[in-house]
């Protein structure tokens, strides 16, 4: 496990990477990118990146465009998921939502802009060139593990949810939220040069720590009472109650635990 005080250097790191992507260009759209990722956001992904990458004996500033390139495509979905046609939400990371700030034109160029910007920023990655082949494959899984196979593929299942499917709510936080957290872990894995036993574990432990983190978010959200009314979203912990969703979220996080322990791995948060 790292310490806090290394935690907290990392995503200095990060917020400072952001703030110097973003701070080339200054039109409307910049303007809009920058109050949408710039500010609250707690940079677990990156963090992840940061640490599997250094979990694994690499240096942090080899796998920060990654970690940047992760946190871009993060926040493009909280930008277009904010938006009236999806999940209406007026406030994010402490102030208004894109939309509410710029307009729903602005705020839906600025979700599509930080998509590619994401892509623009890993496949530029200076790396040695023995690692091309993971950028490659990190290229391939950020486009795959972002799409309608994964976090697209939940945003689907989340507004035609069916609660009387088996395994629904399930599939739906594993790609929804788990796709882009196991994006986290194995890009900074596979940019150490990961072997193939250290990236299974790590993938194990990207796996569970995906569907714990969007239970833990489903407990705070449904303790919440501020949430509009008539909203109904899926929520795991409405579904399955609050006792029986923190068995859940103790269960997920022991084994992304254990993941790690047989794989000999520290602990990346
Ligand atoms: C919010 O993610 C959306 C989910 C997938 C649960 P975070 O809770 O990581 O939000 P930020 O990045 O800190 O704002
Ligand atoms: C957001 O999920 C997940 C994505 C944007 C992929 P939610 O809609 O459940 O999260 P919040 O409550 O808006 O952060
Ligand atoms: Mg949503
Ligand atoms: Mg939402």
């Amino acid at each position: 496990m790292f310490s806090e005080k290394h935690l907290a250097k990392g995503k200095a790191l990060v917020e400072r990477e952001l703030e110097r992507i973003l701070s080339r260009g200054n039109n409307r759209l910049y303007e809009a990118m920058r109050h949408a990722v710039l500010g609250e956001g707690k940079r677990f992904r990156p963090l992840l990146v940061l640490s599997a990458a250094e979990a694994l004996g690499a240096e942090a500033a080899l796998a920060l465009p990654f970690a940047c390139g992760v946190e871009f495509i993060h926040t493009y979905s909280l930008v277009h998921d904010d938006l009236p046609c999806m999940d209406d939400d007026d406030m994010r990371r402490g102030k208004p939502s894109c939309h509410k700030a710029f307009g729903e034109d602005i705020a839906l160029l600025a979700g599509d802009a930080l998509l590619t910007l994401a892509f623009e920023v890993m496949a530029g990655a200076e790396i040695p060139r023995r690692l091309s082949g993971a950028k490659n494959r990190i290229l391939l899984e950020a486009a795959r593990f972002s799409g309608v196979d994964g976090m697209i593929g939940g945003q689907l299942l989340d507004i035609t949810f069916s609660a009387s499917r088996p395994g629904a709510i399930e599939e739906l936080m594993r790609k929804k939220t788990g796709a882009l957290i196991l994006l986290a872990v194995r890009a900074g894995a596979l940019i150490a040069g990961a072997k193939k036993a250290a990236l299974e574990a790590l993938t194990l432990y990207g796996e569970k720590i995906g569907t714990a983190f969007q239970i833990r978010d489903d407990i705070l959200d449904a303790a919440e009472t501020s949430k509009k009314p008539g909203v109904n979203k899926p929520n795991f912990a409405a579904l399955a109650g609050l006792e029986r969703a923190e068995k859940n979220l103790n269960e997920w996080v022991g084994a992304a635990r254990t993941a790690l322990e047989k794989g000999k791995i520290a602990s990346p948060v």
